[in-house]
């Protein structure tokens, strides 16, 4: 795979679009709840705008991750940075990890909003701390990079280079 000096603007652009969409999916979850409750129980569930966002929101998530990996694949991204090999390793698994829930998140959901299944709602809801773990590491090795070592790293996710 090619190793580039930085990520191409379209990656950091669907980078913080993902990021954005991630904070809205658990700013604004308990409509979704809400009304997952409300079927459960039979009840009917009335339009709600905030249901639709978490639905499309989820969808653009997955979309932007399948399009990153395919660039990935494509033009490959910089040389991870660190100082151990044991660094690299745990920040190469994070970012794994990231995709991964990217992908499974949107797809628990889907199964059980449209299909019904109550497993995939509770994996989803177990998903969804495995998710905001990863998420805290992530930030705060790209907090100790940028701050702590004073690499530069956040640079990377700011500027493009080819
Ligand atoms: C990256 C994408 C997503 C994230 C980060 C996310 C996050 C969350 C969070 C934090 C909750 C609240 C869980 C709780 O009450 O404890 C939730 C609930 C839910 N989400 Fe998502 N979600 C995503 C995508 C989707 C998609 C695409 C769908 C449907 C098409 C969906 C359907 C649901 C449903 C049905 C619930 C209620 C489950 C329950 O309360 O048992 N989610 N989601
Ligand atoms: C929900 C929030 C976030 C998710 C899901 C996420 C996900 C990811 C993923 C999957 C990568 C790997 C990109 C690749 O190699 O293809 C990455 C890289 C990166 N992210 Fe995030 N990120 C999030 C938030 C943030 C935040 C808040 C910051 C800054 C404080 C940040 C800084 C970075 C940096 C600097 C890189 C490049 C790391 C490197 O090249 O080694 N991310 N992110």
């Amino acid at each position: 795979m090619p190793s580039p000096k930085g990520y191409t603007r379209l990656q950091i652009a669907f980078h913080w679009g993902a990021a954005l969409l991630i904070v809205q999916q658990y700013l604004f979850k308990d409509a979704i709840a809400a009304a997952w409750d409300a079927a459960a129980k039979g009840v009917e569930i009335a339009f709600n705008p905030l249901v639709l966002a978490h639905v499309a929101g989820g969808a653009l998530v997955m979309l932007f991750a399948l399009w990153r990996l395919s660039i990935k694949a494509r033009c490959g991204a910089p040389a991870m940075v660190g100082e151990s090999a044991a660094q690299r390793a745990l920040a190469k698994a994070a970012h794994v990890g990231l995709y991964a829930l990217m992908i499974l998140m949107p797809l628990s959901g889907s199964m059980a909003w449209f299909g019904g299944v109550d497993l995939a709602a509770q994996g989803h809801k177990v998903l969804k701390i495995v998710l905001l773990a990863l998420v805290a590491l992530h930030v705060v090795g790209a907090l100790y990079h940028h701050f702590v070592l004073k690499d530069g790293l956040i640079n990377r996710m700011r500027r493009a280079e080819g």
